[in-house]
């Protein structure tokens, strides 16, 4: 097991009704409040009045920026910036699932940042100090809520990257399930998907961590359990909470500890997906996860197959994939490029985008050769 240190300063704010300490929550960071949200969603599920509500009893000055498309763009952070520039928000209030909390904390570190956010993105400026996050979540998936990670996506240079930085934390997080009410089944799958692959990408990781393998498997069995049911009953409090802290957990730190790092490299790959063709994460995932894996059966069998053992009760890495397969399969979400609408036609245009982005794993490093075949194995 490697040193570690836990320090995740988010405080989570989980259950039934806990917007109404939001109001407060705001208020000991001041009251001049910069609201960002995505496409209307949260106008349409009344999310927005409740937000507005407690804004209003602590009487904030509030600008708005929102219109954050999924697989968010780096455009848009620069124009919020510009917002935010000369508003100076004390506090920064991101309403809506991982791409408008990454946004967010992007945007957070760019308005005091003389810097373009894609500089911040690609390391060439050094932020020193970061706008406080307030995040209300309305999506489960992506663990951003708890955790230092931003993905932003640029349409130019052809590039979706993650940072992380310890400044770009939420300082509160509130995940009220009801609010994942009307997330549509499709994005729910999608969210499992997101959830699931996130605690395989420290199970594959380098280094060993027993207790940590644990976590990601209890993650993944209570997914797997909860996962579809939920599916078939959108409404259900239960179901969509077990989901959510699910997801908080797969992606905060959890299941790292003790680890060297993650492996990450088919989330490299589902970003080429979503760059080329707009497609959302975890469909990406559901689609590269069992290929990914299929490349890897014969360099690393037993790791698979422990997998396998604990999670689907199988008996070789080859059953361990197929299973993976079947479940994606079985909450919908895709498994092969020709479910998404990705013609063979685009093979040669997939495999040039992830060799010019350098796709690859923190772990297992991936050849050429390798790239090719992960691209022949998603169809
Ligand atoms: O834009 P609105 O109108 O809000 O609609 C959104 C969007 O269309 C909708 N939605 C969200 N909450 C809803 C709802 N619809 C109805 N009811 C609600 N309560 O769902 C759609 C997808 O939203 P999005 O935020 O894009 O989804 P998700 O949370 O899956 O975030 C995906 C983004 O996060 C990145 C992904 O790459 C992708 O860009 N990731 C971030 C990570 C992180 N920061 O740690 C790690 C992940 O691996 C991932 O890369
Ligand atoms: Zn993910």
């Amino acid at each position: 097991m490697e040193n570690f240190k836990i320090d995740n300063p988010t405080v989570l704010h989980f259950g039934r009704n806990v917007v109404r300490d939001l109001g407060k929550t705001v208020e000991k960071y001041g009251r001049k409040v910069l609201l960002i949200y995505g496409g209307g969603s949260i106008k349409k599920n009344g999310i927005y009045e409740e937000v507005m509500g407690q804004l209003k009893q602590i009487n904030a000055e509030v600008i708005e920026f929102r219109g954050i498309k999924p697989n968010p763009i780096v455009e848009d952070v620069n124009a919020a910036a510009e917002k935010g520039k000369q508003f100076q928000p004390d506090v920064i209030l991101a309403v809506g699932g991982g791409s408008v909390i990454d946004s967010a904390k992007v945007l957070s570190l760019a308005i005091p940042c003389e810097h373009s956010a894609w500089r911040i993105m690609i390391n060439m400026a050094k932020p020193t100090t970061a706008i406080p996050i307030i995040t209300v979540l309305t999506l489960a998936a992506t663990g951003s809520e708890m955790n230092s990670i931003a993905v932003l996506q640029n349409v130019e240079t052809h590039k979706k990257i993650p940072i992380r930085n310890d400044l770009i934390y939420p300082k509160h997080s509130f995940l009220d399930p009801q609010y994942t009410f009307s997330v549509p089944k499709d994005y729910t799958a999608y969210g499992i998907v997101d959830l699931i692959t996130h605690a395989m990408e420290a199970w594959f990781g380098e280094g060993s961590a027993t207790l940590s393998d644990r976590f990601v498997c209890s993650i993944i069995l209570e997914a797997m359990e909860y996962g579809p049911a939920l599916l078939d009953d959108l409404n259900n409090y239960e179901l969509r909470a077990r989901i959510m802290y699910a997801a908080t957990q797969a992606l905060n730190g959890l299941t790292m500890y003790g680890r060297v790092s993650g492996e990450w490299g088919v989330h490299a790959i589902g970003h080429i997906l979503s760059l080329l063709y707009d497609i959302p994460h975890g469909a990406t995932l559901s689609v590269a996860y069992p290929a990914w894996l299929k490349l890897m059966k014969d360099r690393i069998p037993q790791r698979i197959l422990e997998f396998g053992k604990v999670v689907f009760n199988t008996s070789t890495a080859e059953k361990t994939i197929s299973a993976l397969e079947n479940f994606f399969s079985s909450i919908e979400a895709p498994v092969r490029m020709n479910e998404i609408g990705i013609g063979e036609d685009k093979k040669p245009e997939i495999l040039d985008m992830m060799i010019k982005n350098k796709v690859n794993g923190m772990h297992y490093k991936l050849s050429k050769e390798d790239i090719e075949k992960i691209v022949e194995l998603m169809y």
